[in-house]
């Protein structure tokens, strides 16, 4: 057990990996009511929208898939097939119940994955890349099992993505690795949100492996 109460609050304060899976451990059962429906979260339809719009199609990793909010905007929208990607067994788990994902794949996204290279043609992930939770060291893993010219469609904390250095690598991956590369400014939260975090903005990442 952790002794963290499962809330943004702790989530943003997370020191590692080990930590993510303790915390959503116990999160993951009333994640979807007590978190994204009270706090009125968006950014996994923003997320999914994007993808879309962008000409996004299957197959599509959901990576830091959760209980699966963003895959299920994805299905509704005729994208498929979906893979879930988490370091957490229990939100996988609580994905693998909507009914919407064709495969889990419990793994530490800092260590890679274990999916051959080129296996999708797309890549969404939705509130993962936040305080606490993975940096631009993940991104190479991802570029990796994605095919040529796979369209991306990654949220990024605006406030993690200027502290941890987003900026430089993706100017650095722009060199050689992708392409079209984009950032539109989305709200996380909608109008019924009150807590501290009821302002805060994302950055969705929209680009193709080069
Ligand atoms: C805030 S939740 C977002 C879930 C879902 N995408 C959504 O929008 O509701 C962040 C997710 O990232 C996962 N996560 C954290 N660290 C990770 C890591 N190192 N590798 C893979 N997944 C990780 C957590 O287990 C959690 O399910």
């Amino acid at each position: 057990m952790s002794n963290k109460t499962p809330d943004l609050r702790a989530a943003y304060s997370l020191k590692s990996p080990e930590e993510n899976k303790r915390l959503y451990a116990e999160w993951a059962g009333d994640y979807d009511d007590n978190f994204a429906a009270l706090e009125d979260y968006q950014l996994h339809i923003h997320t999914a929208r994007a993808f879309v719009a962008a000409g996004g199609q299957g197959p599509v990793l959901d990576v830091g898939a959760g209980t699966g909010l963003c895959g299920a905007v994805l299905a509704g929208l005729g994208v498929g097939p979906i893979d879930a990607t988490d370091i957490s067994a229990e939100m996988l788990d609580q994905a693998m119940r909507k009914d919407i994902y064709r495969d889990a794949i419990e793994a530490d996204l800092n260590q890679g994955l274990p999916v051959p290279r080129d296996s999708y043609a797309g890549v969404v992930s939705s509130g993962t890349f936040t305080h606490g939770h993975l940096g631009p060291e993940a991104l190479p893993a991802l570029l990796r099992v994605a095919r040529p010219g796979a369209q991306f469609a990654l949220s990024i904390n605006a406030k993690h993505f200027e502290a941890l250095g987003f900026s430089d690598a993706f100017g650095a991956l722009e060199a050689e690795q992708i392409s079209n590369l984009s950032f539109t400014e989305v709200r996380i939260y909608g109008e019924l949100a009150a807590g501290p975090n009821k302002d805060d903005i994302a950055l969705i990442a929209l680009f193709e492996k080069g």
